[in-house]
């Protein structure tokens, strides 16, 4: 039983509710991503094409599944222990589970085979601009609208086919970009994670509640660290191959016509570099930054001209959802 000196000021009470519903559903993504992609995930070829990202990814999506389900587990926990409700989301998992082999048929909460990914985060941190005085709006690294980040069923993308890097087939084509959408979406869900702790911990007005969250928060700038890397690897070797590989790739891929990535950014850059002319140093500004972490040659101290937006679609492998 909560004693009347352990009661928690009323704000502090709202912000631990709202971060354990979050957790939730933070874990119910990863949940979704583990049983299909984690280290004991049951589809082979989408954890073979998870690794054409990252040889790790398998263990990362484990261990922050892990993560996410033991900080809603403790922020529940301890809003009982200040004799407060812990939150509950069981009635609203009633979204439909993957088809694909390793999915288990349960209930969810998120539904991760109609994804609109905002990659904004990813343009916003490289800014000049910011947003507390106004900056932005900030463009999409890539576009990603209305596809699946884990594999359908198993006629969409056979569970034990290899994944070799360019693919070989349109299946493995499509598996490979099912995977990179996941490399993007694994970073945005987990900056927003990151974010709602850093403002709201700003907001507590109890040490001990203080302290929970700064337990917390750590974790979640640490999982976007991991896969804000991830995501740059889906747009980089060894997934696109070398440079001879990049004719097979734009066949294979058909990333001109995927819907998923538009050119006005990258032709930003190009005219941007054009105009400023200092090599590659200095500040970064938004366009530019985004093409040399996406495997231009001009990156910060590397010198060398405009980064010319052609290569860089040939290095996309994410393509159209097959509806
Ligand atoms: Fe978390
Ligand atoms: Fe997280």
């Amino acid at each position: 039983m909560a004693r009347d000196n352990d009661k928690l000021p009323k704000g502090d009470v709202a912000i631990i509710t709202f971060l354990a519903a979050v957790e939730l559903v933070e874990s119910d993504m990863w949940q979704q991503y583990n049983e299909l992609g984690g280290v004991n995930g049951g589809n082979a070829a989408y954890k073979l094409a998870l690794q054409n990202l990252d040889r790790n990814v398998p263990q990362y999506i484990s261990d922050h599944t892990d993560d996410e389900m033991s900080h809603a587990t403790f922020l529940n926990a301890y809003l009982m222990s200040k004799g407060e409700t812990p939150v509950n989301l069981d009635e609203f998992r009633t979204l439909p589970s993957s088809q694909a082999t390793g999915a288990k048929q349960i209930g969810r909460l998120t539904n991760l085979m109609n994804l609109d990914v905002d990659t904004s985060w990813y343009t916003r941190y490289r800014s000049t601009q910011n947003p507390d005085l106004g900056g932005g709006p900030f463009p999409q690294a890539v576009h990603i609208v209305n596809q699946p980040a884990i594999p359908v069923n198993d006629a969409d993308t056979p569970p034990n086919q290899q994944q070799p890097v360019p693919p070989a087939n349109s299946r493995q084509s499509r598996m490979q970009a099912i995977a990179n959408t996941a490399g993007f979406h694994f970073a945005t869900f987990e900056q927003a994670g990151a974010s709602v702790y850093t403002n709201l911990i700003l907001n507590v007005s109890h040490q001990e509640v203080l302290r929970v969250l700064a337990s917390i928060v750590g974790i979640e700038v640490d999982h976007f660290s991991v896969w804000h890397e991830k995501a740059g690897n889906a747009v980089s070797r060894p997934l696109a191959g070398d440079e001879p590989d990049l004719s097979g790739a734009l066949r294979v891929y058909r990333s001109e016509s995927a819907g998923l990535l538009r050119d006005s950014t990258f032709a930003q850059a190009k005219r941007r570099r054009r105009g400023d002319g200092d090599g590659g140093g200095g500040e970064p500004t938004v366009p530019r930054s985004v093409a040399g972490v996406l495997g231009c040659g001009n990156r910060p101290g590397k010198g060398g001209g405009c980064c010319p937006a052609q290569p860089f679609r040939r290095r996309l492998s994410i393509e159209r959802t097959q509806s």
